[in-house]
């Protein structure tokens, strides 16, 4: 008996130790999760409360603190920096000065007196506009920060120039490689080489010779390449570089990749449905397509697809690529469709998603390889339909799915298209949250992983200072992402 009478008692405090222990854990849990609120607004984003955790983890509070001593160089990050909230954190982009030729001058500006840059207080020098204008990212990018300088208020800015490479999170690469690619790949009389050519080959040489390239192997510069084939002949030496792209199709995964790469949205060349009173039963056609009827590689689908759609009556399937005047018919067209469809074309993506997107028309995707942007913090099943391309081949699966989805769905997906639009929205000046914005919050985004993986590579290394004062490579492994 006593010995049953002890065992109780033994077991009795086990139990007791065990939910004492329970408690405090749990209150030692609650208390961490009441703490300190953080300024960074991200209810915005559907994930908000995982990123802003993770994002203020890797916040360093001495870097945002450090104000240059150079008085001259007062630049808007230093005039921030010492009195605004320190916790909200903006991403630090050092420029480089890059000739013209690389930049402003394809497109046709020429500098006056020494600056490289236009005084974009003054008049911002214009795109060529048609379909160049869906791959500017580039320009969008390069004006924000030029105009980041002379911000009096940095709310709503996700990144400013610093004019110290050594104070920046990321060095950014300014060339215009899209419209380079668009319009000087060409051969002119007299040459052997396209200037499209000839300027990816001195970027290179450019980039090598850098200090700061040489600190990191380039891991921590940032370079535009959203036209499919631009940075062509660069591409395969510049990649250790965060690129911004607008799909990996074209990039073996070694080069480009989701973990290393930013994918940003094309620019639509759809209007934009301001003012959106519609609904499902005042948008008379089904589903409509729009787009070049015989592609290479992925794009034999939309052959396929045609044959089976063709004869649906509310159903638009028209090929012919969106040309000048063609712009004004599609804007009609997608803004008086319920779906538009988004089909796998010679690249895994194209701007008919975000010309949908603009249209509150929805996307429909069928592209098993696509790579959509910010899709880290947005998702996107919420305002798009996907669907399989095994799947949307068999026999009227596609229009059945379609036919299936009532209004109430259809309209909560075209309510969340209408708050999601702004992302997708290129302008100058930039403005919360908008393409431009968001980029550089998915460029931040990459910066700790970047950060840690340069910081291990760089444990075995040794930075030789020469008598020259010339630093040398660090030794970063070819497999380092
Ligand atoms: C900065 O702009 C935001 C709105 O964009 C405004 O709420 C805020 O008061 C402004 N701050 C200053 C110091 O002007
Ligand atoms: C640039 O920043 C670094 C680190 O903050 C500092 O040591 C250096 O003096 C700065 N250079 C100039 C020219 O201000």
């Amino acid at each position: 008996m006593s010995k049953m009478g002890l065992l109780s008692h033994k077991s009795l405090f086990c139990l007791f130790l065990m939910t004492s222990v329970v408690f405090i854990l749990s209150w030692f849990l609650v208390l961490r999760s009441t703490g300190p609120n953080h300024s960074v607004d991200f209810s915005i984003l559907p994930n908000s409360k995982l990123f802003a955790l993770s994002y203020n983890e890797n916040f360093d509070k001495s870097s945002v603190m450090s104000a240059s001593k150079d008085k001259e160089e007062e630049t808007a990050w230093n005039k921030y920096s010492k009195h605004c909230d320190p916790n909200k954190q903006v991403l630090k982009v050092f420029m480089y000065d890059l000739p013209s030729e690389f930049h402003f001058e394809l497109l046709d500006w020429k500098a006056e007196g020494k600056s490289v840059w236009p005084d974009v207080r003054a008049k911002v020098p214009e795109y060529p506009g048609g379909l160049n204008l869906q791959h500017s990212i580039e320009y969008w990018l390069t004006l924000d920060l030029l105009n980041s300088e002379f911000a009096v208020n940095l709310s709503g800015r996700s990144a400013v120039r610093v004019r110290n490479s050594s104070e920046a999170d990321v060095l950014f690469v300014p060339f215009f490689s899209s419209i380079c690619y668009n319009r000087f790949s060409k051969l002119k009389p007299n040459q052997k080489k396209s200037t499209n050519y000839l300027l990816q080959e001195k970027l290179v040489k450019f980039l090598f010779a850098q200090d700061e390239w040489k600190k990191s192997g380039g891991r921590d510069h940032i370079i535009v390449a959203h036209h499919p084939n631009s940075l062509l002949d660069a591409r395969m030496k510049l990649w250790p570089a965060i690129y911004i792209l607008s799909d990996f199709g074209r990039y073996p995964p070694t080069v480009a990749n989701v973990e290393k790469d930013v994918i940003a949205p094309y620019r639509h060349v759809i209007r934009s449905f301001i003012h959106d009173s519609s609904d499902f039963d005042s948008r008379p056609t089904l589903l409509y397509f729009q787009g070049a009827l015989y592609r290479k590689d992925g794009g034999i689908i939309r052959q396929e697809l045609f044959y089976m759609l063709k004869d649906e009556k509310d159903v638009h399937f028209s090929f012919g690529s969106v040309q000048k005047d063609g712009v004004k018919q599609a804007t009609k067209g997608m803004h008086s469709s319920k779906f538009c469809l988004n089909i796998a074309g010679d690249t895994p993506s194209s701007n008919r998603l975000f010309d949908a997107i603009a249209s509150h028309c929805v996307p429909v995707i069928i592209s098993d390889d696509i790579e959509l942007p910010y899709e880290d913090v947005l998702d996107y099943s919420e305002f798009c339909i996907f669907v399989r391309i095994s799947d949307a081949l068999k026999k009227n699966f596609l229009i059945n799915l379609i036919r299936s989805i009532g209004k109430e769905e259809w309209t909560r997906k075209w309510k969340r298209l209408k708050e999601v639009e702004n992302f997708y929205e290129f302008r100058y000046p930039s403005k919360d949250n908008d393409a431009v914005q968001m980029i550089w919050q998915a460029v931040s985004r990459k910066v700790p992983a970047m950060k840690r993986k340069l910081h291990r590579a760089r444990r075995f290394s040794r930075t030789i200072v020469s008598g020259q004062g010339e630093v040398m490579s660090v030794d970063i492994p070819r497999n380092f992402w």
